[in-house]
């Protein structure tokens, strides 16, 4: 059933992405702000519109809720977290790294079941589906085999609440940057995930994440072989807005290093 899926999904998040692609570093694309920090663009909803018309067209029976506002209740199990465009400040500023994330969760599994994360700019779609491996573009991905912290790559994001200290991630980019080979911050959140999933980093970890942010990627990266959590190492809850992910070999030592 979710091989199929996905490859309904693909194609909706193709769709999306190469329609975020005609908007990127263009005077069509126009800015307005959530807050000082946090920025929306009108492609963000045009996107967000043509995933929500398509996933009805699609999947009738599922539920959708989507980073912009729209939602579609229909009391089935599966629902669709959206991100029509993750990294909107990369997108916004004509940085070339930003994506299409689509996660599909079982209400009653309280699990993703099915992820698709598209980046436009480098033709680059990720899928995975519950027990069927990860893909990257068709070909089959695996996390990386590097099992010493100190010659990791570790990528992050600082949360648009920069200025409180129990929200921002400075105390433990303090504690992670020294004891590692080096720090990725590249602003997307589901491309972070799936750069775990296909081995070019070896950790990540990010708070203040939404459901939408970290469906898609969470699932990919676990169908890589690697590992995903909280912040204690405890089971991973794609509603908690904590996330700590990596190749496996690494994950108790970030957790360590997060924590302390
Ligand atoms: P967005 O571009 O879709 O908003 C940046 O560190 C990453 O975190 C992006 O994937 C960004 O997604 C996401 N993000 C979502 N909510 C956030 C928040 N409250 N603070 C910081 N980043 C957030
Ligand atoms: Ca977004």
């Amino acid at each position: 059933m979710y091989a199929e899926l996905i490859n309904k999904g693909e194609l909706i998040a193709r769709e999306a992405g190469n329609l975020l692609l005609q908007g990127f570093r263009s005077p069509e694309m126009k800015i307005s702000y959530k807050s000082r920090t946090n920025l929306v663009t009108n492609m963000d909803r045009f996107s967000e519109k043509l995933i929500l018309r398509r996933i009805e067209e699609v999947f009738p029976d599922h539920s959708i809720i989507a980073e912009e506002g729209s939602e579609k209740e229909v009391r089935g199990d599966l629902v669709w977290y959206v991100d029509p465009l993750d990294a909107t400040n990369n997108y916004a500023h004509g940085i070339a790294y930003f994506c299409v994330s689509l996660g599909l969760v079982s209400r009653k599994e309280k699990k993703v079941m099915a992820g698709i994360v598209f980046d436009p700019w480098h033709n680059e779609l990720f899928s995975a589906y519950r027990g069927g491996g990860a893909f990257l573009n068709g070909n089959a991905i695996h996390v990386s085999a590097t099992a010493d912290i100190g010659i990791s790559i570790i990528a992050t994001g600082i949360p648009y609440e920069k200025d409180d200290p129990g929200r921002n991630n400075i105390r433990q980019l303090t504690g992670v940057a020294p004891r590692v080979q080096d720090i990725r911050r590249m602003g997307s959140a589901a491309l972070d995930l799936c750069s775990v999933a296909c081995g070019r980093f070896d950790g990540y970890w990010e708070p203040e994440l939404q459901p939408w942010d970290m469906a898609a990627g969470s699932l990919i990266v676990e169908e890589a072989g690697g590992e995903v959590s909280g912040y204690n190492g405890e089971s991973f809850d794609v509603c908690i807005p904590r996330i700590i992910a990596t190749n496996g070999l690494i994950h108790n030592h970030l957790v360590y290093l997060i924590e302390s």
